[in-house]
């Protein structure tokens, strides 16, 4: 990992927990500045104290990612304290309701599109501007495994995860050529507060997760977290709406 994220500052959204919060850590302890966003104050407030103990900066701010002026006012936030918006990981989300296509209730599907595709479109179109004219920055959308290839039972949240993969393609294109680079990562199955409220303690379905992933286990937050902060960083430099796959091996099958 080059050195090249010390001091510069960006934002992570859902950074109150799971992959956001390992991310946000992951961030702060090579010395960049982070605007802690999360729907969740209790929880982001508490990885902010997490950064200052360690002798990071940090600053939360209270963001609804499925409201577009709480999003504007997110990058004006970042700038306010910190001076610029280097960075963006858009990872928010959530895995919405379980059920079939057939009977999948609207109001499940609006609010899982809502929280994961409309709220990475609305924090991408709050963070470009200033990114553009400024002619540099990264981000870096939270996508998913479902955003490559479907899984029966979860219609709304693989969409929205599909959503994501193409929305970062189409958002890349527009800047490439404007020193903006926009990629996405798709992870497997990580251990996170998500993860373990959707296997519900069932030991089965962990067991019949963990099969289905040729490194046999479950990744951790900060496996991802690694992959998302290089992509923010200078190292990866000519990469561009690349969707980057951290599942262990899961969907090369
Ligand atoms: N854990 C996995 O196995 C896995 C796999 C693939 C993709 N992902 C994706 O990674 C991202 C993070 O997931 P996680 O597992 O860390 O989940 P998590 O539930 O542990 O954390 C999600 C965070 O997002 C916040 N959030 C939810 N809705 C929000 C909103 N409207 N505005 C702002 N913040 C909001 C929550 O408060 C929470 O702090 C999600 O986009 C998820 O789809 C997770």
């Amino acid at each position: 990992m080059s050195d090249s994220l010390r001091g510069r500052s960006g934002i992570v959204t859902g950074a109150g927990s799971g992959l956001g919060r390992a991310t946000a850590l992951q961030f702060a302890s090579i010395g960049a500045r982070v605007v802690v966003a999360d729907v969740n104050v209790e929880a982001g407030e508490a990885v902010v104290a997490e950064i200052a103990s360690a002798g990071g900066s940090a600053v939360f701010i209270a963001t609804d990612v499925t409201d577009p002026a709480a999003c504007e006012a997110l990058v004006g936030a970042c700038i306010d304290t910190f001076g610029t918006l280097d960075f963006a990981v858009n990872n928010a989300g959530t895995t919405g309701t379980p059920g079939s296509v057939v009977d999948y209730p609207i109001d499940a599907w609006r609010a899982t599109m809502a929280v994961n595709l409309d709220g990475v479109f609305f924090a991408m179109r709050a963070e470009l501007p200033s990114m553009v004219t400024a002619g540099k920055g990264a981000i870096v959308n939270v996508a998913s495994g479902a955003g490559l290839v479907g899984f029966a039972g979860l219609p709304a949240y693989v969409a929205s995860k599909h959503g994501v993969v193409g929305l970062t393609k189409s958002a890349a294109l527009e800047c490439a050529a404007r020193g903006v680079r926009i990629n996405c990562v798709c992870p497997g199955s990580v251990r996170t507060p998500m993860l373990e409220g959707f296997m519900g303690g069932d030991e089965r379905m962990e067991r019949a997760m963990t099969a289905g992933v040729p490194m046999g286990r479950l990744g951790t937050p900060s496996e991802i977290a690694e992959a998302i902060v290089w992509l923010c960083s200078d190292a990866a430099s000519y990469m561009v709406g690349h969707a980057l796959v951290c599942d262990g091996g899961a969907t090369v099958q």
